[in-house]
């Protein structure tokens, strides 16, 4: 029997998940030993340990190149589409993401790869789309970054969802795909097709998101600047006549008390940062893509270096549910978090915060 409800349409008002833990330094630039090395049955481990807790969803980073630096982070990084589809053997319950680059993944390859994920974990896979934006990446692949990169991606997109539902073959001629007799069994087993987000925080980024997902992925400075990137979300979305959810992404450290917490993040995001490789993230990061507001690189870069622009979850369990429950009050649906050493880290924040965050009401 395929699940009856998705995890990501489940009753917590604030949805949890894990990002970037496919990765090498997960959304770190540290050099401190202990950071994350996605060792594949660590990556399994986690994935259990999420699931087992009850969080929605397990959300990978896509990868093709390292950040160079003293630890070259997310040069090892798990392929996602196969790692959904080896973790729905190791879950039960949890949404499984893949996070596809629409340049470099033929969208009739993705939706076959999918819908196999969905089929193989009982409806429990989720597509979340990036356009991409990194040149690097895109010269693995002898492609450049084009200027409609969001063009580029709703005619994907347009394929994708066709592919999941079509009953008969079907051409398709646009201006970046141009295919014949194209088809798919089997379908998804999610109707009409698997949970979709778009990672994005320009404006055409929103954009395309308001078309092509049921969810924006985007990060903000401040909560209250959060706000306003929501409303802004729902207005072109309801423009398109489609509501789209807005999650976002956090790094987390949490200690039982302020100080420990504030010190770790200190020795790890500024005394052991892995200067070369922050340098080269921010700067490509900032001079491709649109990814975070411009302040963002000029104010934080112990973010960059602590979760790659994210927003900081620093703190006790107390302060850390705080803070979760003015995200969740900004009108956000959900958080991926990631942390240092998810294994490590991970037992006390499920410990300690879960049940805050059902004493507030955000989860049962
Ligand atoms: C929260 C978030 C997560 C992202 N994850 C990835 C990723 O895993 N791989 C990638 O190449 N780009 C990733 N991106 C970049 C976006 O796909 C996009 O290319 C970039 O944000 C530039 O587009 P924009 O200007 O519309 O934001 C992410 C962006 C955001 C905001």
């Amino acid at each position: 029997m395929p699940m009856s409800v998705h995890p990501m349409q489940g009753p917590n008002r604030l949805k949890l998940g894990i990002f970037s833990a496919n990765a090498d330094g997960g959304l770190t630039l540290t050099r401190a030993p202990e950071r994350w090395r996605a060792a594949w049955p660590d990556v399994v481990t986690v994935a259990q340990m999420a699931d087992r807790a009850g969080l929605e969803f397990f959300l990978p980073i896509a990868r093709w190149r390292g950040f160079g630096g003293a630890t070259n982070a997310r040069e090892w990084s798990f392929e996602t589409l196969t790692e959904a589809a080896a973790l729905a053997a190791h879950t039960q319950n949890i949404a499984l993401f893949a996070t596809v680059h629409v340049p470099m993944v033929h969208p009739v390859f993705a939706a076959k790869a999918l819908a196999t994920i969905d089929h193989a974990s009982n409806g429990r896979a989720g597509l979340n789309i990036v356009c991409g934006w990194n040149p690097e990446e895109f010269a693995c692949f002898g492609l450049e970054l084009i200027e409609d990169r969001y063009g580029q991606g709703l005619e994907w997109f347009d394929i994708l969802t066709r592919i999941c539902t079509a009953d008969t073959p079907f051409d398709f001629a646009g201006q970046y795909y141009n295919l014949r007799g194209v088809c798919g069994l089997p379908h998804p087993v999610q109707r009409p097709r698997p949970v979709t987000l778009n990672a994005g925080f320009s404006p055409p980024g929103r954009a395309f998101a308001a078309r092509a997902a049921d969810y924006l992925f985007t990060t903000f400075i401040e909560i209250d600047a959060g706000r306003e990137q929501i409303a802004d979300m729902e207005a072109r979305a309801a423009a398109e006549g489609r509501a789209v959810g807005v999650y976002t992404t956090c790094h987390v450290v949490c200690r039982p008390t302020q100080a420990e917490a504030e010190r770790y993040y200190e020795h790890y995001a500024v005394e052991m940062e892995d200067t070369a490789g922050a340098d080269h993230y921010m700067g490509n990061k900032q001079k491709f893509s649109g990814s975070h507001d411009p302040e963002a690189y000029r104010l934080h870069r112990k973010r960059f270096v602590g979760g790659a622009g994210t927003y900081p979850l620093i703190g006790t369990p107390e302060a850390i549910a705080a803070e979760l429950q003015r995200i969740s009050a900004a009108g956000f649906a959900g958080v991926a978090l990631s942390f240092v050493n998810f294994k490590n880290e991970m037992p006390y924040f499920l410990t300690e915060v879960l049940p805050r965050l059902q004493g507030m009401g955000l989860r049962v």
